[in-house]
Order: structure tokens, then C-alpha cells, then sequence
């Protein structure tokens, strides 16, 4: 990839200095103290890759969400840089874990696997395991791996995902857990390796943290306050995307319509869209998330008369009740929403809405319950993720009274999943028969001689095609709409 060339080079050079005893000391300034620290670690898998006779793998495990995903791609990308071959499987030489920690089930999913992992220990001496991401934020997590999981051997946060080679030397140089994780942080660091999943899309990190405390959401205290990344660097990074091929980025941020706000020189999310809309190559800009509060006129605006902006929008209700949404500090009502959906409706009759909706908060009624389906009747989401509250310590909400009963949460979850099945089936029929453009993300994994390609609203087709049209944007005619998906063929 062309975006790691540049690193490579300066790599080389720490590399050299190091070599002529130029270079002693791990220097100073980030990002070329952990280039000092990859070259280290670079010759310690050279080293032991001689005395075993072998290669040296590394798995990579993501728990959480599309911004955990990306920082999955540093990970991978410092693992690739210092010599470890990429594997899926645990049994590896080197696994890092980058949990979530957003509902507990994410987090028992964890623990779970950490059980295999040491097991697997005892039969490799060689392994190493690490642990990052938003769980290790929390002190009781961190206490707990502490005592009842001894063989894990480095453990990181959110905030200092860039020190991972840093890390991983220390725990060789010194042999005892390392540990490391800090609050908050108000540092970016630019300019590190990083390993695609994928050749021609790429989501694209423009802002880290949070501000909005919602109520129920754990999000703000694992990943510190909102920071917004320069839009230089911004555009400079999706340039290189573009010139390595790729067609389609995603723009990444628990709340991306207040982008720029705390920036020395601020700008707004739809103007940074203008910007990136500028640059050739990139044929499809997705974004995620917006927050109902914040997304303005503007922002509509600069959509509908886009020619690359996809047709779609996640736009999180959490619940239609506004008394529920005033507890949950949302910071804004049903009527606000309902208002905001007509508005982009007008806009853009073609969208496509997709939601979050949380089911049994605190002190939800009934009646509370019938605003949320009211809400999705109205809207019609092409789809929605739907999920039961999970109480979060340390929340406001997780101290609140009326937790509701686990038998009526499940009961209104189910009401609400069916309904919200039957309008995106329902949904996804008013494309039937149209042609549309879709990126080839993948052959079909179950049908033989059949791509996989997603359209501009998000929502997979599957058609006749070859490897070939990986990575390509072709007309397909939506043949049949199958719930959630389309069969088709090209146009
Ligand atoms: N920043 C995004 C959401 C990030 S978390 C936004 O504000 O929309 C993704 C989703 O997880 C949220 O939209 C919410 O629906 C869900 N979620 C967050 N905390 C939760 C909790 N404690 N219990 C259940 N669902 C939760
Ligand atoms: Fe969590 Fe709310 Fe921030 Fe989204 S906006 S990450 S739900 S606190
Ligand atoms: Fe999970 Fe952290 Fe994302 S808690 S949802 S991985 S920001």
C-alpha cells in the first residue's frame, strides 16, 4: 500500500542510525519514537524467527464497532511492519484482543475467549497476549485482569493505541505485564502504519471521543472528550486512499455532525464533506454517526446536491418517547426528530434511514414503548439495530430506579424487531426492478459465480459475476428484493 511507503522509508533510515550507533535512545518526538521502537522490535521477529526455524503469526480480534475496526487496522498494520505473518486464528504466536465495552454483552464475550487463550498459552511458550480497546478503560476490567488473568501480557487503552510498538518492547525488554492506560488524552498522533481490510473502501477516523453523555452510554468515559482531527490531515489521508485505490470511504465519529466545533480554526461537517467531495478518485462518501441534535440544514443541503454522498443515513431515535429521551439526555424530542426525518425526506426521496433504538430503559412504560413503535412506523427505517438496554457502570442511568423486568424488555423487544422487519421488507421492495450502482465488495461466499455488491444505500445485491469486479462500481438491475437484500444482474 502506497500510504505506508512513506513510513517504510523513514523506518529504514531510524533503522540505519540505529545500526551505525547513531541513534541510541528512543527519540523524543511522536510518531519517530515508535518508528525507534518498530525497528527494535523488527529485529527481535527476525531474531526469533531464526532460533525457531519458523515464521512468527499475529491474530488481531475486534469486539466493538467501526471505529474499534480501524484502530484494528493500526494494530495490523504495526504487526505487518515489525514481521509477524496475519492469521485469524488464536493459536498464534501473537493475539491481541481490542474489546468493547458498550453492553455487557460485549464485554462477557471477552472473558469468554480469554479462557481459550490461556490454554493455548501453556502449549506455546512463544505466545504473547494483549489486551486494548474500550474495556481496558474501565479500572475494575484492568483489576480484574490483573488478578485472574495473569498470562495476559500488555494491557492498553483507547488513548494510546499509538504506542502499541512502544508497548510491546517494553514487555519483552522487561518480562512482566505492562500495563498502561490513561484517562483522557488531547493528542493525535498522525502519520502510522496501517493495514486495510479491504483494497478499495476505508473508513476514515475524523474525530475521537465523545461529549453528549447520554445517559445509558458508557462511549464518553472509555473514550475520553471529543477531538476533532485537522481537515488537512483529513484530506491528506483519503488523498492517499484515493491514489491506492480506493473508491469508497467511511467517515468515522460517535457524533460527526458537531465535527470541527473545538477546532482552532472551526469548520463544519458539511463544509469538510464539500472538501473531501473535491478530491478524484473517491466515487462514495458514507459517514457514521449522526446525532438527531446536531445535524443541520446545511448538512442536507450539502447532501441532496451531492453527486458522491451515499443515499443513505444512520440517524440513532434510541426511543420515540420524549419523556424517555429527556432521561436518556438526548437533547432532543420526538417532534424534533419527526420534523428532522420530513425535512431529509423532502430533500431526498430516495434516502435510505437507518436507526438505533434501545428497548427497556429505565422507567419505560407501555405507553413509552408505543411512542418508539409509533416512531418506526412513521419513519419506515430500511433497517434498524435494535438493542436491549444493558446497564453500563458507572452511567447515571445504571443508579436510576424502575429497571425494568427482563420478561417485559424481551416481550417489547419482539414486538419491536417484528415491525421493524416487516417495514425494511417492505422498504426494500420500492427498488424492485431498478437499476442501480453497486461497489463489488466480495465473491458470494454461498452462491457460486456470484459477487456481492452493496448500493448506495447500504444494502447488499447479489449477481452473476467474477473476482475480476472486486473493488469495481457497476450497474446492477434489483431482479428481486429479498428482505434485507437483493438478487440481481448486470445492466
Ligand atoms: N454515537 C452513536 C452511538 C454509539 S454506540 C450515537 O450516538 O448514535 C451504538 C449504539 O449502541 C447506540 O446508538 C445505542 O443504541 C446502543 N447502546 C449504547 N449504550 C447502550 C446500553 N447501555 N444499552 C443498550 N444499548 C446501548
Ligand atoms: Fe454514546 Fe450518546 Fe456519545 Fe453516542 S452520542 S457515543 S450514544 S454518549
Ligand atoms: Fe464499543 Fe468502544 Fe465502539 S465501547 S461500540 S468499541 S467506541
Amino acid at each position: 500500500m502506497k500510504l505506508n511507503d512513506d513510513i517504510i522509508e523513514k523506518l529504514s533510515n531510524i533503522e540505519s542510525l540505529i545500526a551505525r550507533g547513531e541513534l541510541k535512545e528512543a527519540p523524543e518526538n511522536e510518531p519517530e519514537r515508535q518508528y525507534y521502537f518498530m525497528a527494535k522490535l523488527r529485529d527481535y521477529v527476525n531474531q526469533k524467527k531464526k532460533e525457531l526455524g519458523r515464521d512468527l503469526y499475529a491474530c488481531t480480534k475486534t469486539f466493538g464497532c467501526q471505529m474499534n475496526a480501524r484502530d484494528s487496522e493500526k494494530l495490523v498494520g504495526i504487526l505487518n511492519l515489525i514481521g509477524y505473518k496475519e492469521t485469524d486464528s488464536e493459536k498464534a504466536d501473537f493475539v491481541i484482543y481490542n474489546t468493547c465495552t458498550v453492553r455487557e454483552n460485549a464485554n462477557l464475550k471477552v472473558y469468554g475467549h480469554l479462557g481459550l487463550l490461556s490454554n493455548y498459552k501453556k502449549k506455546n511458550p512463544e505466545m504473547k497476549i494483549a489486551m486494548c480497546g474500550c474495556m481496558m478503560q474501565e479500572a475494575h476490567v484492568v483489576e480484574k485482569i490483573k488478578k485472574s488473568y495473569r498470562f495476559v501480557d500488555v494491557v492498553f487503552g483507547t488513548h494510546n493505541i499509538y504506542k502499541f510498538a512502544e508497548l510491546l518492547y517494553m514487555r519483552i525488554v522487561k518480562n512482566a505485564m505492562i500495563i498502561d492506560i490513561w484517562e483522557d488524552t488531547t493528542k493525535i498522533v498522525e502519520e502510522l502504519p496501517l493495514e486495510r481490510k479491504f483494497s478499495f473502501k476505508s473508513g476514515v477516523n475524523i474525530m475521537f471521543g465523545c461529549n453528549n453523555f447520554c445517559s445509558y452510554c458508557i462511549v464518553p468515559y472509555v473514550r475520553g472528550r471529543e477531538r476533532s482531527r485537522n481537515p488537512k490531515d483529513i484530506i491528506n489521508e483519503i488523498k492517499m486512499l484515493s491514489e491506492d485505490g480506493v473508491v469508497e470511504i467511511m467517515l468515522l465519529g460517535q457524533n460527526v455532525n458537531s465535527y470541527g466545533k473545538n477546532l482552532e480554526e472551526p469548520m463544519s461537517f458539511a463544509k469538510l464533506l464539500e472538501e473531501i467531495e473535491k478530491i478524484d478518485g473517491i466515487e462514495r462518501i458514507r459517514f457514521m454517526t449522526s446525532h438527531p441534535k446536531d445535524l443541520s440544514d446545511e448538512l442536507i443541503e450539502v447532501m441532496a446536491k451531492s453527486k458522491k454522498i451515499c443515499r443513505q443515513l444512520h440517524l440513532p431515535v434510541q426511543s420515540g418517547s420524549s419523556r424517555i429521551l429527556k432521561e436518556m439526555n438526548r437533547r432532543y424530542d420526538k417532534e424534533h426528530y419527526l420534523n428532522l426525518v420530513d425535512k431529509i425526506k423532502k430533500a431526498m426521496p430516495d434516502i435510505s434511514l437507518t436507526t438505533d433504538i434501545i428497548v427497556g430503559f429505565p422507567g419505560e412504560s407501555e405507553e413509552d414503548f408505543l411512542e418508539t413503535m409509533d416512531v418506526v412506523k412513521k419513519v419506515r427505517y430500511d433497517s434498524a439495530f435494535t438493542f436491549i438496554y444493558s446497564k453500563r457502570t458507572g452511567t447515571p442511568a445504571a443508579a436510576m430506579e424502575n429497571q425494568i423486568p427482563e420478561d417485559v424488555v424481551k416481550d417489547r423487544f419482539n414486538r419491536l424487531l417484528e415491525e421493524v422487519q416487516k417495514i425494511a421488507n417492505e422498504q426494500t421492495v420500492r427498488f424492485e426492478g431498478e437499476v442501480q450502482p453497486a461497489l463489488v465488495e466480495e465473491l458470494n461466499g454461498h452462491i457460486e459465480g456470484y459477487v456481492t455488491g452493496r448500493l448506495s444505500s447500504g444494502l447488499l445485491v447479489h449477481f452473476p459475476g467474477n473476482e475480476q469486479l472486486i473493488g469495481k462500481i457497476v450497474d446492477v438491475r434489483l431482479n428481486e428484493a429479498k428482505g434485507f437484500y437483493y438478487m440481481g444482474e448486470m445492466a
